[in-house]
C-alpha cells in the first residue's frame, strides 16, 4: 500500500497502486509524483514524459530508495523514502475534481460535496470516520454477541410502529391501493421475537421516519438496536453500558466507567432539558421561596430559578442582552431578567439591574446569596410555570455555556423515570404519551392513571434515556407485557379498541400466549459515531446522507416515476401545487 514502504525495504522492488495526488516538475526530464490510496502518500519519481495527472489512477512499480540528503519528509510516515526507476501503468485516466480533495472541501458548499460524495470520500477525514464508525459497529456487534444477545433481522416492509414521525410509504402492486409503512423503528417485531422465546434479541437496525432533518436527524438512520426478556431497567442499563463501553474502546476513548443517573425530574429542575450537558456546571437554582410574598408582580410565579454566568458581566453588551431577552420569549418565557454583580461600597455584592427598583433590599440580598453571585458575574432569571421556567433556563444555560462538540470530553447520563405523558390534550382531555404507548408505568403510580390531568401528568414510566453531551443517544422502556394494561393504556389515550385491533391486534393478540416480562432499548449509531469522532453533524459520519431539505444531489432521488409504473401501482397523482 502506498503509505507502507519504510528505510528498512530500500533496495527492493514494489509495485503500489493508488491515485494521483500531486505532480512536480522535477528538472526537465523528471516529475515527482504523490501517489495516495487510504493508507498514505508514496513519492514516485517518474519520467517527465508521462501524462499522469491529479486524480489518474496508476499502477506504479519501482524501487524503494533512500531520498536525497536534505529532502526527508518528517511528517510523512514514508517520507525517507521514494519510488524511483519507475515504470507508470495509467489504469484510469480522470479529469480534474471540482473541490480540492483535502480539509479544504470542508469550506466548499455542501451540496456539491454529496454531489459528488464518492470524490469527498477520498479525503482523509472521510475515510477515516467511514473506518472508525465500521469499528465501532464491528465492536458493538462482538459486545452483543459475547452478551448472549441473537442478532435477527426485522421486516423493511411493515405495517406502521408508532414512534412519534411520519411513515415513508410503499405502494403495494399486488395489492392496490393498499401501502406498507418502512419501520421508524422494530419496536414491535422485537416485542414479538421476546414472546417467541428469544430472550435477547439485538440488530444493527436501519429505521426510517419522515421528520424534518437536522444536525442530529436524518430520514435513515441506525440504531443499536435491543430487548431482553426476564429483565428489568438495571439489566437493560448494564447491557447497553458494555456495548457502548466497547464503542467507546474500539476508537481508543477512556473507559466510560459508572454512568451516573439521574431522574427527569431532577435533570429538569438542574439543567432544564432532559438531555443535560453535564461537560458544564451553570445549573438553575430555584428562587421560588424567596418571592411568595414579593411585590413584583412579574414574580408572582409558580416557579422561579436562576443561573450564573460567571464573569459574564463584562463581555455581554446591552445588545447581547437584549437579544438573549429575545431568544427567551421566543423559547416561550414573557421576559429574562438579567442582573449584573458588582462589588457594593461596604464589601459584599450589589445587583445592578433595570427591575432591581421592584425588588427589595431583602430579595436582592436573597437572590445574590442563592446564586453565588461574586462580583463580574451576570445573573439571568426567569419567573413562568415550572415547565417553561426551566425549559428557557435550559436553552439560555446552552447558549451561554455550551462547549464546543469536540471539547469537554465524553460525559454520559442516564436519565430515569420519565413522565408516562408528555401532556394532556386541553380540549378531549386525552394524555399524550412521552415515548411509546408500550411503555410501562411505575407499578406505585398505575393509581394515578384513574385520576384527572394533574394525576395523570405525575404518573411516572418505567423509561429511560441514555444522554452523551447534551444529545439524546438513545431511548428505553420496561414495556407492558399484559394484554389487560396494554389495553387500559390505549384507553387512556383514546385509541379505541377497534383502532387499537386494527394497528396493534397482532401485538395484544400475542400477548395472549404467555409474553414474558421483557424491556429494551435503542441507541442511536449516527449519534454515537458523531459524538465519539468530534463531529458536529451525523452527515459527516453517514457515508451517502441526505441534505438538509431531504435531497441526494448524487442520485437526484426523490424524483418522478412514469405513468406507467404509477398505473402499476393504482396511483394517481393529484395536480401539484393546487
Ligand atoms: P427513539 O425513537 O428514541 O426510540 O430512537 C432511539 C434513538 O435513535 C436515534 N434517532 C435518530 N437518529 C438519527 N436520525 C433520526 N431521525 C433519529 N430518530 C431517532 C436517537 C434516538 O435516541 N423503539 C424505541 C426504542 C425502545 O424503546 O427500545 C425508539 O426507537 O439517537
Amino acid at each position: 500500500m502506498c503509505g507502507e514502504p519504510r528505510a528498512s525495504e530500500i533496495g527492493s522492488t514494489i509495485t503500489v497502486c493508488g491515485w494521483v495526488g500531486r505532480r512536480r516538475e522535477h528538472g526537465e526530464h523528471l516529475a515527482f509524483v504523490d501517489l495516495r490510496d487510504h493508507t498514505g502518500l508514496l513519492q514516485c519519481v517518474v519520467d517527465g514524459s508521462v501524462d499522469v495527472r491529479s486524480e489518474y489512477v496508476l499502477s506504479v512499480t519501482g524501487t524503494v530508495s533512500a531520498r536525497p540528503d536534505g529532502t526527508v519528509n518528517d511528517k510523512l510516515p514514508t517520507g525517507e523514502v521514494e519510488l524511483t526507476d519507475c515504470t507508470v501503468e495509467v489504469l484510469s485516466v480522470a479529469e480534474p475534481p471540482p473541490f480540492p480533495l483535502d480539509e479544504r472541501a470542508e469550506e466548499v458548499d455542501e451540496t456539491i460535496r454529496l454531489r459528488h460524495r464518492y470524490l469527498d470520500l477520498r479525503r482523509e477525514t472521510m475515510q477515516d470516520n467511514l473506518r472508525k464508525r465500521a469499528r465501532i459497529s464491528s465492536a458493538i456487534r462482538s459486545s452483543m454477541d459475547g452478551q448472549g444477545f441473537v442478532e435477527v433481522e426485522t421486516p423493511m416492509l411493515i405495517a406502521s410502529t408508532p414512534e412519534g414521525a411520519r411513515d415513508f410509504v410503499v405502494p403495494s402492486r399486488l395489492h392496490p391501493g393498499n401501502f406498507y409503512a418502512l419501520p421508524q423503528s422494530p419496536q414491535l417485531f422485537k416485542q414479538l421475537c421476546m414472546v417467541g422465546g428469544l430472550d435477547r434479541y439485538y440488530q444493527i437496525a436501519r429505521c426510517m421516519r419522515d421528520e424534518d432533518l437536522r444536525a442530529d436527524r436524518q430520514f435513515e438512520f441506525s440504531q443499536l438496536d435491543l430487548e431482553m426478556s426476564f429483565a428489568g431497567q438495571q439489566d437493560v442499563l448494564d447491557s447497553v453500558t458494555t456495548a457502548v463501553g466497547a464503542a467507546v474502546a474500539a476508537v481508543g476513548g477512556e473507559p466510560i466507567g459508572d454512568i451516573p443517573r439521574i431522574t427527569w425530574r431532577e435533570a429538569m429542575d438542574r439543567y432544564g432539558s432532559d438531555k443535560p450537558d453535564i461537560r458544564f456546571d451553570m445549573e438553575l437554582v430555584d428562587l421560588t421561596e424567596v418571592f411568595v410574598d414579593t411585590g413584583f408582580n412579574a414574580f408572582k410565579a409558580a416557579s422561579i430559578k436562576g443561573i450564573v454566568h460567571r464573569g459574564g458581566s463584562e463581555s455581554t453588551s446591552r445588545n447581547r442582552l437584549d437579544d438573549l431577552t429575545e431568544s427567551a420569549k421566543r423559547w416561550g418565557a414573557k421576559g429574562l431578567v438579567w442582573m449584573r454583580v458588582e462589588e457594593a461600597d461596604g464589601g459584599g455584592v450589589s445587583l445592578s439591574s433595570p427591575i432591581a427598583k421592584f425588588l427589595s433590599e431583602e430579595e436582592l440580598a436573597a437572590i445574590a446569596d442563592r446564586l453565588g453571585a461574586e462580583a463580574g458575574d451576570l445573573c439571568y432569571l426567569v419567573a413562568d410555570d415550572w415547565h417553561r421556567t426551566c425549559h428557557v433556563l435550559g436553552l439560555l444555560r446552552l447558549e451561554l455555556g455550551r462547549p464546543a462538540v469536540n471539547e469537554g470530553g465524553l460525559r454520559f447520563l442516564w436519565v430515569v423515570d420519565f413522565p408516562l405523558f408528555e401532556d394532556v390534550d386541553e380540549t378531549s382531555g386525552r394524555p399524550v404519551p412521552a415515548h411509546h404507548p408500550f411503555t410501562m408505568p411505575h407499578d406505585e403510580d398505575v393509581a394515578l392513571l384513574d385520576g384527572g390531568p394533574e394525576e395523570l401528568l405525575a404518573v411516572r414510566s418505567q423509561a429511560y434515556d441514555l444522554v452523551l453531551n447534551g444529545w439524546e443517544l438513545g431511548s428505553g422502556s420496561v414495556r407492558i407485557h399484559r394484554a389487560e394494561v396494554q389495553s387500559r393504556i390505549f384507553d387512556l389515550l383514546g385509541i379505541a379498541p377497534e383502532e387499537a385491533n386494527a394497528k396493534f391486534g397482532f401485538l395484544l393478540e400475542a400477548f395472549r400466549y404467555g409474553a414474558p416480562p421483557h424491556a429494551g432499548f435503542a441507541f442511536g449509531l449516527d449519534r454515537l459515531v458523531a459524538l465519539l469522532l468530534g463531529a458536529d453533524n451525523i452527515r459527516e459520519v453517514i457515508a451517502y446522507p441526505k441534505t438538509q431539505s431531504g435531497g441526494d444531489p448524487l442520485t437526484s432521488a426523490p424524483g418522478p416515476i412514469d405513468r406507467a409504473h404509477l398505473e402499476e401501482l393504482g396511483l394517481r397523482l393529484l395536480p401539484q401545487g393546487t
